[in-house]
C-alpha cells in the first residue's frame, strides 16, 4: 500500500511537472477584440466562453479565459497557444488578436510659465463637475494635493466605485479607485501614478519643495476637479489591466482619460489596447490624452497616433535645474542633475575611474563598472566616470561624489548622491584638468534654479513623428512642459529611483512625457469647465489651434516634433472656430485602417479627409504632387463674424484655400472648405515642408491656426512590431505557472 501511494505521488508529481512545462512553453496570454457591445440581451462572458470552448480544449476553456472587457467594449483575454490563436483570429466577431505585452510608464511653475496663474477666470461649479479617469501606478491618497476640503459632494451621474483595496478610502476629492496588477490596494507605490493625478487635479498647496529645490505653490491644472483612479500598473503595465482599465472607465462615468503609458516601440491600432480603449471612450464623448513616447529623438517613434488620441510631447520651461561644479583650478560649469545634497564645504579630491581600480584594465575601469571599483582608493572622493549608469555602484564603493557625461541630454534628474551630468566639453575640461595637476581637487554644489532664456524646446528624449503607421496625420499633437515637473508623490518610493536611496518624499521632480500628458488633460478639463457640451474632439481642436507657435529653429525635427505647438489653456477656452469631428467618421477611419468592426462598417473616408486640426500628407519623392484637405469648421465665437484665411510661412509649397473667407450668421454654424496642396520636387531623405493656415477674424480678436506638412518618407517598416510579438511577458508566465498549478489539484483531487 505504502509503496503503492509513493508511486502515485511520483506519478502525480511527474505529469504536474510535464504538464505544466509543456503548457507553460505552448500558451501564453492573447487578447481577443471584438468591437462594440451588441444591443438587446447578451452575455458577454458567456460568448467568450462559448468561443473558447470551440478553439481550445473544452475542459480548459472556463480556466484559460482571464479577463471579460464587458462593460463598454467586447473582448477578452486568455491563455491560447499559437495554434488556437491563429483559429480565434479567424472566428467569427473577432477583429483581432494580439499578444498580453507590457506598457511602459513612460509645480508648479509649469502653469505660470503658460500664463495660466493662480489667478485664472474659472468656473468652479463646473470644475468640481468634471471627472478625470487617470490610468497609470495608483494614488497616494494621504497627500496634502489630494484635501477634499471644501469641495461639494460627488456629482450625481458618477457611477463608479471606491474598490481601493487594502487601507485605501476614498474622498470627495479621489471619488473613484479600482486596481487590476499584483498590489492589492490603489495606494501607489512607484510615484508615478502621484505625480501625474496631482499635475491634473491637485490642490494648491503652499511652499512645496524638494528639499528646498523648486519651491514654490504646488497645484494641479484643475484644482477642484475628481479624481477616478484606475490602478493599472506597477512599475510596468500590462496590456489586459489596461483594456479593463478603460473598460470600467468609460462605464463608470469620467469626462477625460489620462494615459502616462505606452510601448516602446508603436504598435498597430488593433494590437494596441491604447487605441481601443480609446476609440470606445471617444464613441463615449470622453476624450483620451496619451503621452507620445519617450523613445526620442528618432523619428518614427510617435505613439499615440491614431486620430481619436491626443498625443503630448514634452518641452522645456522657463525654468532649469543645474548643478554648479568648481574646479581646484577655479573653472566653473554647470552639470545637469538634481542635488539636493548641502554643497560640499571644501574642495574634495577628485579621481578618473580607471585610478580607482585593481581589478580591471584602464579602459574599462573608466567607466566605473562595479566589479572595477576599488573601495579603498574611492572612500571620501569624488570619482570621473566615462558612463553615467554605474553611480548607484560608485556611491557604494565609497564616493561621495561623481562627474559623468549627459550624453546630449539637457534633461535634470534626482540623484541619490551629488552627481553633476556634464556636455561632452566640459567632460574633457574635467579630464585635462584632472590630468594637469598633482592633487586635483573639485566641489560639487547643492542644485538651483535658474532661469532658462530658450523656453519652450522639445525635449530630446521626446517620441517624434511621422506615425510608423498612419502617412497622412501629424503626429504627436501638442507639446506641453515635461522637463523637471515638480508634483507629489509617494512617500512609499525612492525619489531618484534606486534601490541604495531610502529617502522619503511628499514632493518630486520628474521629466516625461508622462509629465506633459496630464498637463494636457488639465487643460483639457479646464476647456470643457466651460464648454460641458463640447465633443472630444472639439476640445482637442480648441487646444491645438491656439496653441503657442514654437520656434522651428531650435527643436529638433520641428512640427515632428511638437504637431500644432505649446498648449495654452486660457487661449483654448475661446478658440473661435473649432473643427469638430463626428463618431461617424472616426468610426470609418478606424474600418478603413482595420478590419470592420461591425456590419454596419464603412470605409470609405480617408485620412486626409477626416475634420482634423492639422492637416499632413506623405507624397512620393521628385514627382509633382497635388493634395487636398477638406475641412469644416463650427463657429464658437460671436454669431456675426468674418474669417479670412492666409497662410504663413514655407515658399515651396503653393496653397489654396477655397473659399478663402467665411462668413457666420450664427453661433455653432458650420462651414466647409478645401485645402489644396501643390508641390514639385521634395527630395530623400524625409524631408519636410510645413507651413500654417491661419483663419482669422475682423477684429484679430481669434486666430485659428492649423499646421499645414508635407513630407516626403517611408512609413510602413513593422520589423519592429513583429519582433516585439514574439516576447512574451514574464508576469503572464509566472501567472500560468500558478494557474496551471490549480487546474492540476483540482482535476487529480
Ligand atoms: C456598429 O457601429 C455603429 C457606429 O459606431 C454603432 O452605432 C452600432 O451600435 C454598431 N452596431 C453593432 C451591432 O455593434
Ligand atoms: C461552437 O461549435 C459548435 C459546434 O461545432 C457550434 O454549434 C457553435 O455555434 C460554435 N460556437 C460558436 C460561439 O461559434
Ligand atoms: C494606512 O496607510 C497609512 C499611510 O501609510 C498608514 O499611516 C496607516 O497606518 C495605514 N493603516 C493601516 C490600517 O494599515
Ligand atoms: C542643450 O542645451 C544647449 C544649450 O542651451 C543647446 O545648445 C543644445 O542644442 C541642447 N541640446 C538639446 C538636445 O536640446
Ligand atoms: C595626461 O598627461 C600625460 C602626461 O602629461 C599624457 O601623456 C596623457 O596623454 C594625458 N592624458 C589625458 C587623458 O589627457
Ligand atoms: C529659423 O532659421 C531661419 C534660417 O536661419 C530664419 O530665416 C528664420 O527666421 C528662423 N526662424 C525663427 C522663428 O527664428
Ligand atoms: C482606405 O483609404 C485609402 C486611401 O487612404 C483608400 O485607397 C482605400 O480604398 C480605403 N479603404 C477602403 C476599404 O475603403
Ligand atoms: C460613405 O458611405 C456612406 C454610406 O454609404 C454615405 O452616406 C456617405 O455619403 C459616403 N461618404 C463619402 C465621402 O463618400
Ligand atoms: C531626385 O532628384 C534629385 C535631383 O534631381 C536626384 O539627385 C535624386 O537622385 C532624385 N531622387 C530619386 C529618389 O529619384
Ligand atoms: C525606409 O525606412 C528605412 C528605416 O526605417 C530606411 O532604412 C530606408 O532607407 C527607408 N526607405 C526610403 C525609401 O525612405
Ligand atoms: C523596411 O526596412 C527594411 C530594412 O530594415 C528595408 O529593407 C525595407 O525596404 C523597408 N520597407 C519599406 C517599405 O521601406
Amino acid at each position: 500500500m505504502k509503496i503503492m501511494n509513493v508511486v502515485w505521488t511520483c506519478i502525480v508529481l511527474i505529469s504536474l511537472v510535464i504538464v505544466v512545462s509543456s503548457i507553460d512553453e505552448d500558451r501564453k496570454v492573447f487578447i481577443a477584440y471584438m468591437g462594440f457591445l451588441p444591443e438587446g440581451e447578451y452575455s458577454p462572458s458567456l460568448h467568450h466562453y462559448e468561443i473558447l470552448k470551440n478553439i481550445t480544449n473544452p475542459r480548459f476553456a472556463r480556466k484559460s479565459l482571464i479577463r471579460s472587457y464587458q462593460r463598454s467594449f467586447n473582448g477578452f483575454a486568455a491563455y491560447l497557444s499559437q495554434e488556437e490563436q491563429q483559429n480565434l483570429a479567424g472566428f467569427d466577431g473577432i477583429i483581432s488578436v494580439f499578444p498580453c505585452q507590457k506598457l511602459h510608464l513612460q509645480t508648479t511653475r509649469s502653469w505660470d510659465f503658460m500664463g495660466f496663474p493662480t489667478t485664472i477666470e474659472r468656473s468652479p461649479t463646473a470644475e468640481s463637475d468634471t471627472i478625470i479617469g487617470v490610468i497609470d501606478g495608483g494614488i497616494w491618497p494621504d497627500s496634502e494635493s489630494f484635501n477634499d476640503d471644501g469641495l461639494g459632494p460627488i456629482p450625481e451621474r458618477w457611477k463608479g466605485e471606491c474598490q481601493g483595496g487594502t487601507n485605501f478610502t476614498c474622498s470627495r476629492k479621489i471619488i473613484g479607485a479600482r486596481y487590476y496588477g499584483v498590489e492589492y490596494s490603489v495606494r501607489d507605490m512607484h510615484g508615478h501614478g502621484t505625480h501625474v493625478a496631482s499635475t491634473i487635479a491637485g490642490r494648491q498647496v503652499n511652499k512645496a519643495s524638494y528639499y528646498g529645490l523648486a519651491q514654490g505653490t504646488a497645484r494641479g491644472g484643475v484644482p477642484s476637479a475628481r479624481l477616478a483612479v484606475y490602478k493599472a500598473c506597477d512599475v510596468d503595465c500590462n496590456m489586459r489591466d489596461i483594456l479593463t482599465a478603460f473598460d470600467d472607465a468609460i462605464s463608470d462615468g469620467v469626462d477625460i482619460i489620462s494615459i502616462s503609458v505606452g510601448s516602446n516601440d508603436p504598435l498597430e491600432f488593433t494590437s494596441d489596447p491604447i487605441a481601443i480603449g480609446a476609440f470606445h471612450a471617444m464613441q463615449s464623448g470622453i476624450l483620451t490624452v496619451n503621452a507620445a513616447g519617450n523613445a526620442g529623438p528618432g523619428l518614427y517613434t510617435v505613439t499615440g497616433d491614431a486620430p481619436w488620441i491626443f498625443a503630448v510631447a514634452a518641452s522645456n520651461t522657463d525654468r532649469r535645474i543645474v548643478t554648479k561644479v568648481l574646479l581646484g583650478d577655479g573653472t566653473i560649469l554647470m552639470g545637469n542633475s538634481i542635488n539636493a545634497f548641502p554643497s560640499s564645504k571644501e574642495e574634495l579630491p577628485l579621481l578618473y575611474g580607471k585610478q580607482v581600480t585593481s581589478e580591471c584594465s584602464e579602459n574599462e575601469a573608466s567607466y566605473c563598472h562595479a566589479r572595477c571599483l576599488d573601495g579603498r582608493l574611492v572612500e571620501q572622493k569624488v570619482v570621473l566616470c566615462d558612463e553615467n549608469r554605474n553611480t548607484d555602484s560608485v556611491k557604494v564603493a565609497g564616493a561621495i561624489g561623481c562627474i559623468v557625461p549627459d550624453h546630449g541630454k539637457n534633461v535634470s534628474e534626482v540623484e541619490p548622491f551629488p552627481i553633476a551630468a556634464l556636455n561632452t566639453n566640459d567632460i574633457n575640461l574635467v579630464k585635462t584638468y584632472q590630468n594637469s595637476t598633482r592633487s586635483p581637487k573639485v566641489q560639487i554644489f547643492k542644485s538651483q534654479a535658474i532661469n532658462n532664456q530658450v523656453a519652450p524646446i522639445v525635449a530630446s528624449f521626446s517620441s517624434r513623428g511621422p506615425s510608423k503607421f498612419i502617412s497622412d496625420i501629424l503626429k504627436p499633437d501638442i507639446t506641453a512642459p515635461g522637463v523637471e515637473i515638480m508634483a507629489a508623490y509617494s512617500p512609499m518610493a525612492s525619489p531618484s529611483h534606486t534601490h541604495i536611496d531610502k529617502s522619503s518624499v511628499k514632493y518630486n521632480i520628474l521629466s516625461g512625457t508622462s509629465m506633459a500628458c496630464p498637463h494636457v488633460a488639465a487643460a483639457a478639463a479646464f476647456v470643457k469647465s466651460f464648454h460641458p457640451n463640447w465633443s472630444p474632439s472639439a476640445i482637442k481642436s480648441a487646444l491645438m489651434t491656439t496653441a503657442w507657435e514654437m520656434n522651428p529653429n531650435r527643436s529638433l525635427d520641428a512640427v515632428f516634433a511638437y504637431g500644432s505647438g505649446h498648449i495654452d489653456p486660457h487661449k483654448a477656452k475661446d478658440p473661435g472656430l473649432v473643427y469638430d469631428t463626428s463618431k461617424e467618421d472616426y468610426h470609418k477611419i478606424w474600418c478603413n485602417i482595420s478590419r470592420s468592426i461591425n456590419a454596419t462598417c464603412h470605409a470609405n473616408l480617408t485620412i486626409r479627409q477626416l475634420n482634423y486640426p492639422s492637416m499632413a500628407a506623405q507624397v512620393d519623392v521628385n514627382t509633382t504632387f497635388v493634395v487636398s484637405f477638406p475641412r469644416t469648421v463650427t463657429n464658437v465665437g460671436k454669431a456675426y463674424s468674418k474669417y479670412v484665411a492666409s497662410i504663413k510661412g514655407g515658399t515651396k509649397l503653393d496653397i489654396i484655400v477655397d473659399p478663402d473667407n467665411l462668413q457666420f450668421t450664427s453661433l455653432n454654424q458650420r462651414m466647409s472648405f478645401v485645402v489644396t496642396v501643390t508641390g514639385k520636387g521634395i527630395q530623400l531623405p524625409l524631408t519636410v515642408e510645413s507651413v500654417l493656415l491661419l483663419w482669422t477674424d475682423e477684429d484679430d480678436t481669434h486666430k485659428v491656426r492649423s499646421p499645414i506638412v508635407v513630407y516626403t518618407g517611408n512609413t510602413t517598416n513593422t520589423t519592429c512590431s513583429d519582433h516585439r510579438a514574439s516576447t512574451s511577458p514574464k508576469f503572464c508566465k509566472n501567472f500560468l505557472i500558478l494557474f496551471v498549478g490549480i487546474i492540476i489539484v483540482i482535476v487529480f483531487m
